[in-house]
């Protein structure tokens, strides 16, 4: 019964552990987006016509990753690293 408990707590612990990292890169996301996204895409990720920026809302790392190394409007983004695509990708992921 112990060890069932045990077992238990830790999977509680490692979820609570999951979902702190997730919030956290999150919060990384939106400072990067705030920084090189917003001026294009909007202060939500909604988009904006007159630029002809599309919303980005849910966008996932592959489909932002890609557009950053392909898209000549990104040509200016291509320094950013992995872990700060996935850092967007997790914030866009918040915004409805
Ligand atoms: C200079 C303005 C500008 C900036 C800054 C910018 N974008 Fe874009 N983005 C665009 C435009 C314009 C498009 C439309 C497609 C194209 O022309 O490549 C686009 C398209 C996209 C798309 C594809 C959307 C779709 O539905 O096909 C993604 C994803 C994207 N941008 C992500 C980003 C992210 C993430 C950042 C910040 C790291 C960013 N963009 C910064 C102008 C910008």
């Amino acid at each position: 019964m112990k060890k069932v408990l045990a077992g238990i707590a830790i999977a509680a612990m490692l979820c609570l552990v999951g979902s702190i990292t997730r919030a956290q890169d999150a919060a990384n996301g939106e400072k990067t987006y705030k920084a090189k996204c917003a001026a294009c895409h909007g202060p939500n990720a909604e988009g904006k016509p007159a630029l002809k920026a599309p919303a980005i809302k849910g966008k996932n790392a592959d489909e932002i990753q890609k557009q950053i190394s392909t898209s000549p409007k990104h040509a200016t983004l291509k320094s950013l690293t992995a872990d700060q695509v996935k850092e967007l990708a997790a914030y866009l992921g918040t915004l409805k």
